[in-house]
């Protein structure tokens, strides 16, 4: 017999993601976005991604049934993300959901969209083994997660102000960049040296308040950096934005990799998975595949397109958990937009 359908709605941002899912075979992923539709405002404005999921739900859902050649009654079950993220979005994506569930009386379960960035890496490079570290870095999270049979997680460390795409957005504003900046700041360091500005690493002292040994911190980084642009100015100097970009991506790309391998090592796991928008990085790929080489990691890092918010991450997780047996969710599934892992 062959797996359960699994369909994934994702809505927590601004990406009205629909994908299906049997085991760990994607069937279809399909996305629409509104990004472009917040790109004058300089950042996301939820009533605007409400409304833009409002009108690309039934769309996406038709268009995600259609490519993969299937019909709502081979749906099995419906998973959502329930949080984190906007609470009108994810209630846009809830309500589509539970219609689905209750319309075609399948199990819904609600999922956590942190861990569908680390569990859709499944669906590329192959079932997780038993035990897995996670980094899921994007612009709303940046979190270190341990995860014991693919569903079961445990936080080993988050960022304790600013995710690690944020940081980005708003040193790119400072640069005077488009948003998101995250790209625009990846792109100029490519071009520079990153050892030309010694940027602070946050957190890495023993005197540093952690909650964890794996805590992140970067908005002191990115004082730094504005003070730093600031002095140029107002010494009339000009501002050489490939090498403070490449030294800010380096001080991002230093910590995160480091503390995370540290991680893998004191949890005695050999195999990292990274996800998230974030993972986009260039001088964070270059890093973490070095040091992953270096210390015998193996590094899972699923291609752009699901490092993004998508509906496969979603449909990846609920595959997992209908596989193990779980609860699924009642009906009236509430949404939380600061949903705990
Ligand atoms: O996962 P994602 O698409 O949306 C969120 O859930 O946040 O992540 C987008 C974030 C933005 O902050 C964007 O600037 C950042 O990831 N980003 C990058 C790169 N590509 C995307 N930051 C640095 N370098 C990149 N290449
Ligand atoms: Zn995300």
């Amino acid at each position: 017999m062959s797996a359960p359908l699994v369909l994934g709605i994702e809505t927590s941002c601004d990406e009205t993601g629909v994908a299906l899912v049997r085991g760990h075979e994607l069937l279809v992923d399909a996305v629409a976005s509104s990004v472009d539709e917040h790109a004058r405002f300089g950042g996301i404005i939820p009533e605007i991604a409400s409304r833009a999921h409002l009108e690309a739900m039934v769309p996406t859902i038709e268009r995600a049934l259609t490519t993969a050649g299937v019909t709502l009654g081979d749906v099995d079950a419906v998973a959502v993300t329930a949080g984190p993220g906007l609470v009108g979005p994810l209630t846009i994506g809830a309500a589509a959901a539970k219609a689905l569930a209750i319309g075609l009386d399948r199990p819904l379960y609600g999922v956590n969209h942190v861990i569908g960035h680390a569990v859709v890496d499944e669906l590329v490079d192959g079932p997780f083994p038993e035990r897995v570290l996670a980094l899921v870095v994007s612009g709303g999270h940046s979190s270190l997660l341990r995860i014991d049979g693919t569903v079961h997680v445990t936080e080993l460390g988050s960022t304790l102000d600013d995710a690690a795409g944020e940081a980005f957005d708003k040193v790119g504003r400072l640069l005077g960049l488009p948003y998101p900046g995250g790209p625009h700041i990846d792109r100029l360091a490519r071009t520079g040296d990153p050892d030309a500005i010694r940027f602070p690493r946050g957190l890495t002292a023993p005197k540093d308040q952690a909650k964890h040994a794996t805590d992140f911190s970067f908005s002191g980084l990115k004082t730094a950096v504005a003070r730093w642009v600031e002095a140029r100015q107002d010494a009339g100097e000009p501002v050489p934005l490939e090498d403070v970009a490449a030294s800010f991506a380096a001080a991002v790309a230093d910590v995160l990799t480091a503390k995370t391998i540290a991680a893998c090592r004191r949890e005695g796991v050999s195999t990292l998975v990274v996800g998230g928008g974030f993972s986009a990085n260039s001088q964070l790929r270059e890093m973490a595949a070095e040091r992953c080489a270096a210390a015998g990691i193996e590094l899972r890092i699923p291609p752009i397109r699901y490092c993004t918010d998508n509906g496969a991450m979603i449909a990846a997780l609920g595959s997992a958990v209908v596989r193990r047996g779980m609860r699924p969710s009642p009906l009236d599934l509430p949404v939380d937009s600061s949903m705990p892992l």
